[in-house]
């Protein structure tokens, strides 16, 4: 049987990879300039697109024997879904890849935040370990932690906060999620009442017109001074003028992001002279296992290859 041929726009996990070369011919992409797509396209059965570059319309146009597009990930927006519609060619993703790692990101920030880990590490290697009668930590066990869009990445975050610290949990969100609070006992509150009684809150709102700098100042100033603010979501979710304002003057304990805006951010940015800030550079996701999972978009492109259902075809516009 005649092999099929990938465009790969970036090399991925090697256990997808295997998969795919069981039946395919690869051609990874040395530039993601149009022009140079365009023309490696031509003669491809798929395309498997990361976070870099971009499928587009001409794209689509210039490759007749194309049957499916990859995205190893979730967001398609850098995929032309009309284009490919319009002939009837499938997008796959694999949206559920990384929210287990997103979830364990919240608390790794969490509770470094609470047990001042940064901070200690450098203290013990400074030879200053008078620092553990000087300073006081905090317990997540039995503290109200409140979520900010109880999705899918916001309700593995109320699991693990329930099942590993006992975490009382509430949410906020557009839409009750009845299932959800059964399981986990959690209560739906207004985004202010969130605010207002949490001890510790997680950001996992979609990015959209709605969700623009939703969490601004007026949220922010109702937290409670000890309260801590972790950003698992997008960088443009939060205000970040306003986070710092925030740190600045004492008014809340902590806040922790794995997200900025813009990405990456400038090395002035005041966050990042904050001793109450912590950071990662949006790799709460990059765990060898999301890694893993994610290359598995090639199971799905084989599917489509080989006239199976995909599991995770991603909704084309009609
Ligand atoms: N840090 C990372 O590497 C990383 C990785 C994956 C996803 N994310 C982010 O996490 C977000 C959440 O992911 P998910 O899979 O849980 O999404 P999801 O769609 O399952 O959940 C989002 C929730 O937000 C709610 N919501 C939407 N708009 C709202 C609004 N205006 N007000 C209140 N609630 C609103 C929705 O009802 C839904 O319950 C993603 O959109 C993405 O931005 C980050």
């Amino acid at each position: 049987m005649a092999r099929f041929k990938v465009l790969m726009f970036e090399s991925m996990h090697e256990q997808g990879t295997k998969l795919l070369e069981e039946k395919c011919d690869l051609e990874y992409a040395t530039s993601l300039e149009q022009e140079y797509l365009v023309e490696a396209i031509k003669d491809k059965d798929a395309v498997v697109i990361r976070a870099n570059g971009a499928v587009t319309r001409r794209m689509i146009e210039a490759a007749p024997k194309l049957k499916v597009i990859g995205r190893h990930g979730v967001g398609v927006d850098a995929i032309d879904l009309v284009a490919a519609a319009a002939r009837s060619i499938p997008v796959v993703n694999t949206p559920e890849a990384n929210n287990v790692s997103v979830g364990e990101g919240f608390f790794a920030l969490a509770l470094a935040l609470a047990k001042r880990i940064k901070h200690a590490d450098a203290a013990v290697r400074a030879g200053d370990w008078a620092f553990r009668s000087r300073t006081r930590t905090i317990s997540l066990s039995d503290k109200v932690l409140g979520i900010y869009g109880f999705g899918k990445i916001g309700q593995i975050i109320g699991r693990m906060g329930r099942a590993g610290f006992g975490m009382r949990i509430v949410y906020a969100d557009a839409v009750p999620h009845e299932a959800a609070e059964r399981e986990l006992n959690a209560t739906r509150l207004s985004p202010e009442e969130l605010f207002r009684r949490a001890d510790f809150i997680s950001i996992n709102l979609p990015l959209l017109p709605s969700t623009k700098k939703v969490v601004d100042a007026r949220l922010i100033n109702l937290m409670q001074p000890t309260a801590f603010l972790v950003n698992m979501a997008r960088g443009p979710v939060w205000d970040e003028a306003h986070v710092y304002a925030a740190l600045k003057e004492k008014r809340i304990a902590g806040a922790g992001t794995d997200v900025f805006d813009p990405e990456p951010p400038s090395k002035d940015n005041p966050l990042l002279s904050m001793e109450t800030f912590l950071c990662t550079p949006h790799n709460s996701a990059h765990t060898e296992e999301g890694m893993i999972n994610m290359s598995m978009v090639a199971a799905d492109v084989l599917a489509v290859l080989e006239g199976r259902k995909p599991a995770y075809p991603v909704a084309l516009p009609v």
